[in-house]
Order: structure tokens, then C-alpha cells, then sequence
């Protein structure tokens, strides 16, 4: 008998990180029968990283509105997710992260007594309010799930510490480190794309993204605010800001930074031509999960727009720095990076901590494993380790303050 698994996405990221996935499943086809859900939380966004994976979903539920709030979001998903599981049969729910669209999904599962996987199970920031949703989101996911597919050591001991049994968890790295390396020898222009016209000869690139929403409105102007200090001040750089199509986001953004000059709005960027721009960039400004999480395998520091993270590995290792959202930090840590070599050379050497590439082949195989009733669900010498390399490094700033800690003494303003 096939164990048939339903995958959940509804979200640009949950595409991204569930994409290799799905292809593992599709590969072991004596094994699986697989179906995949797209909500439609993003409808622009997702939709692009659906064609590049080519994943065509078999249920499409169409939920996002202009301007959703959550509750209403939540509603349509809880509803939609019971339908497609009634016609699908599943034997288990694979949801990632911690969106609106994993959280419901889950609790659908839960309802309908759906064994529920999580990937990228176990980040926590300890503020159910930074990020907002996202901390409550993966926390309910946790006690909906049967399976935690912790990216991280790190994960895996905040899962235990919450009592999640050890057997129920499986360190595997974070899928996104392998459609990472499955796409980025890909060759590619920027012809056709909204960066063609950007001159880059001789200029020091800033990539910038933000869409938090407990960042919305003051946190997000000040962030502007500095934006358009740093390139007062730095005349040869110039800022690359695909902007998310939140229009909470859209409508501070543009009002501060429109017509500004070496500061390009762009629209979102397709994923080859926006991972293309984060390995010809100088540094990235984000309060982006995937992207802290990305940026480390091209060795490009990171300058974290938020008070707390929850994936704190590239920090601990020096790769990336909370800096909080006050325009003052902004201007004062990205200005140390542009003027200072060796600190520059220090946060952009190491290897990537979150992943290794073979994330999604641990998952499907935990998930066969599950199915056939064996234990464990993966051999210790199988789950991901951190690299060597992130192994000296850590050694390096064992004496440094953990960076949790650091962002909430500097209050973030
Ligand atoms: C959502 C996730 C967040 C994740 C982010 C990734 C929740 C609560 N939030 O945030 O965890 O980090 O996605 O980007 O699950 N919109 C469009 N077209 C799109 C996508 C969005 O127009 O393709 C606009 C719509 O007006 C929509 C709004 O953006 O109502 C907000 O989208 P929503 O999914 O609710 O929240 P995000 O801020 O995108
Ligand atoms: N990304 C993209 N185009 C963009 C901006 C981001 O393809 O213009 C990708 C990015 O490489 C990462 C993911 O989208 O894999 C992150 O999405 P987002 O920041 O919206 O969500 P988060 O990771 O914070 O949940």
C-alpha cells in the first residue's frame, strides 16, 4: 500500500522550501502518492515559484484577498483544507513554517485525526508578538504534529525543552539550502527583469527586504528613514528594494523612498533573479526568514531588521547581526560594514549553518520510515550536522553574548 502524502503551500516561501520536497515524493512514486494543496494565501508571489518548480497544484483554494486580515484568512483556510483532505484521503499533512496557511492546515489535519509533519519545526523567538503571527503560528503547529522535521540542533532542543519526544523529531537541515543548490549554477540575465536597468558598474549593491507586520508603519519609516541617510552618505552605493506586495508595506515604502535617488523599488523578483541579485550584492538589509537563511551560502552578511530572531545560527556564528529598527542602528552597522574590510571579511566567511543540501531526502525518507512503522525515524548518523567550518567559527564566538539576548538589551530603537 502507498503512503499518500498531502503538501500544503500558500505562501512565496512555503513554494521555495516545499519545492524539492515534493520533488523527492514525486521521485519515490512506488512509494508515495502525493497531492498538493495551494491555499492561494499569495496569489503574484507564489504563483512565479509554482512554474519554476513546476509544480502544478491538484487542489487550488484560491483564499487571498486584498488587504486579509487574519482572522478572516484562518477561516477560509480551516474550511477549504477539510474539503481537499475529505477527497484526498491522506495518510499524512506535510505543512512548513509558520504561516496562516501552515497553522490552519494543521489544525484541519488535527481535526480530521491527520498525522501532521512540520518542516522547519522547533524556531523559536520566545515573543509571541515579534514575529507577529509567526511565533504563535509554529508554536500551535508544534502541538498539532506527529512528525518535527527540526532544521537545526538548535530546533531540536527547543522541541525537547517543550517536552516533544525525541523519537518524533528529526534534525534534517532547512530545505531552502537545497533548492538553493539545485538552482543557483542556473545561468541567468537581468535582461526582462525589473533590475535591468539599474546601473551596477562600479557600485556596492544593498539588498533590502521587509514585510513583518509587527514592523508596519513606524519601525518600517524609520527603516526607510535610513535608507535614504546611507546613500547621502555613501555615494558609491546604490540600494536594490524588491518590495513586498503587502500594501501596508507598499503604501511607507513608496511614499519615503519613491524618486530617490541609487534607491531602486522594484517589484517582487522572480527566485533565480532574485537569488542572482543576493549573490552579486554587497550586503543584505531583511527581516526575511528565507533570506538570513540564504544568504550565508554566498557569504553575504546580513543585517537583521528585527528586535529578535528565531533562527539565530548565522548569528552565533557571526555570519549575520541583529541590529534592531531604529534608522540610527541601521545607518551606524550597515556604514561599518561599507567602511570596514575586516569586519566585512569576518561575517562573510563560514559555511552555511542552516542546511547541507540533503534536507528533503531526509524528510521523505523519516516519512517512508513512519509508514512502515520503523524506529528510529532516522539514523542519528544520517540527521544534518552543523559544517566544520561553522564548527570553528562557533569555538571563535563562544565568548560572544547570544544575539537573542544582545537585540533585546538594545531595545531595538
Ligand atoms: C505572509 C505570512 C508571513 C510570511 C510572508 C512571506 C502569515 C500571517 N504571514 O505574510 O509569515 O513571512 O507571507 O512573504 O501567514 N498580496 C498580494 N499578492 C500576493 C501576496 C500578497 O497582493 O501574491 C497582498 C494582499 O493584499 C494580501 C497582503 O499582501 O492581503 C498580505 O498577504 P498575507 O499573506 O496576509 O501576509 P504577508 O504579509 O504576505
Ligand atoms: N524572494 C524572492 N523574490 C523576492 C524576495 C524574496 O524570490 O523579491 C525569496 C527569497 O529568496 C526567500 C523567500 O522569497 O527564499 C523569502 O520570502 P519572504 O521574505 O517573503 O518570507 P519569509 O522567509 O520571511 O517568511
Amino acid at each position: 500500500m502507498k503512503c499518500r502524502v498531502i503538501a500544503v503551500l500558500g505562501t512565496r516561501p512555503e513554494a521555495i522550501k516545499l519545492a524539492l520536497v515534493i520533488d523527492q515524493l514525486r521521485r519515490r512514486s512506488d512509494e508515495f502518492d502525493t497531492a498538493v494543496i495551494h491555499t492561494g494565501q499569495h496569489r503574484t508571489m507564489l504563483d512565479n515559484a509554482l512554474q519554476l518548480f513546476k509544480i502544478k497544484p491538484d487542489f487550488d483554494l484560491d483564499v487571498m484577498r486584498p488587504n486579509q486580515t487574519l482572522n478572516s484568512l484562518t477561516v477560509r483556510v480551516l474550511d477549504t483544507v477539510e474539503n481537499a483532505c475529505r477527497r484526498f484521503e491522506p495518510n499524512m499533512m506535510l505543512v512548513q513554517g509558520d504561516t496562516t496557511t501552515a497553522f490552519a492546515s494543521a489544525l484541519a489535519a488535527y481535526y480530521s485525526k491527520i498525522p501532521v509533519g512540520h518542516v522547519e519545526a522547533g524556531l523559536r523567538s520566545h515573543d509571541i508578538y515579534n514575529p507577529f503571527p509567526e511565533e504563535a503560528n509554529r508554536r500551535c503547529v508544534s502541538v498539532l504534529t506527529g512528525i518535527h522535521f527540526a532544521p537545526t540542533a538548535l530546533s531540536r532542543d527547543k522541541l525537547l525543552a517543550e517536552g516533544v519526544p525525541n523519537e518524533q523529531i528529526v534534525v534534517t537541515g532547512n530545505t531552502v539550502v537545497d533548492t538553493l543548490r539545485a538552482l543557483s549554477n542556473a545561468p541567468h540575465s537581468w535582461e526582462n527583469t525589473p533590475l535591468q536597468n539599474i546601473p551596477t558598474e562600479g557600485y556596492r549593491l544593498i539588498l533590502v527586504t521587509s514585510h513583518r507586520r509587527e514592523s508596519l508603519g513606524a519601525d518600517q519609516e524609520h527603516m526607510c528613514l535610513a535608507l535614504k541617510d546611507l546613500v547621502a552618505k555613501h555615494p558609491d552605493i546604490r540600494v536594490i528594494y524588491p518590495v513586498h506586495m503587502n500594501p501596508n508595506v507598499r503604501s511607507t515604502v513608496n511614499a519615503i523612498l519613491e524618486n530617490t535617488e541609487r534607491i531602486h523599488l522594484t517589484e517582487p523578483l522572480d527566485y533565480i533573479t532574485f537569488v542572482s541579485l543576493l549573490k552579486k550584492c554587497f550586503l543584505v538589509l531583511t527581516d526575511s526568514g528565507g533570506i538570513q537563511e540564504e544568504a550565508p551560502t554566498f557569504g553575504k552578511p546580513v543585517l537583521v531588521l528585527r528586535r529578535v530572531t528565531e533562527r539565530p545560527e548565522a548569528s552565533m556564528f557571526g555570519m549575520s547581526k541583529i541590529i534592531g529598527m531604529s534608522r540610527e542602528s541601521i545607518v551606524n552597522e550597515t556604514s561599518a560594514l561599507l567602511t570596514n574590510q575586516d569586519t566585512y571579511l569576518d561575517m562573510s566567511e563560514g559555511d552555511n549553518p542552516y542546511g547541507d543540501g540533503r534536507a528533503s531526502e531526509r524528510i521523505v525518507e523519516a516519512v517512508s520510515r513512519w509508514f512502515q512503522g520503523k524506529t528510529p525515524l532516522l539514523d542519528a548518523s544520517q540527521e544534518f550536522k552543523l559544517p566544520p567550518r561553522s564548527e570553528q567559527r562557533r569555538r571563535k564566538t563562544d565568548s560572544v553574548e547570544i544575539p537573542v539576548a544582545a537585540a533585546a538589551k538594545a531595545g531595538g530603537h
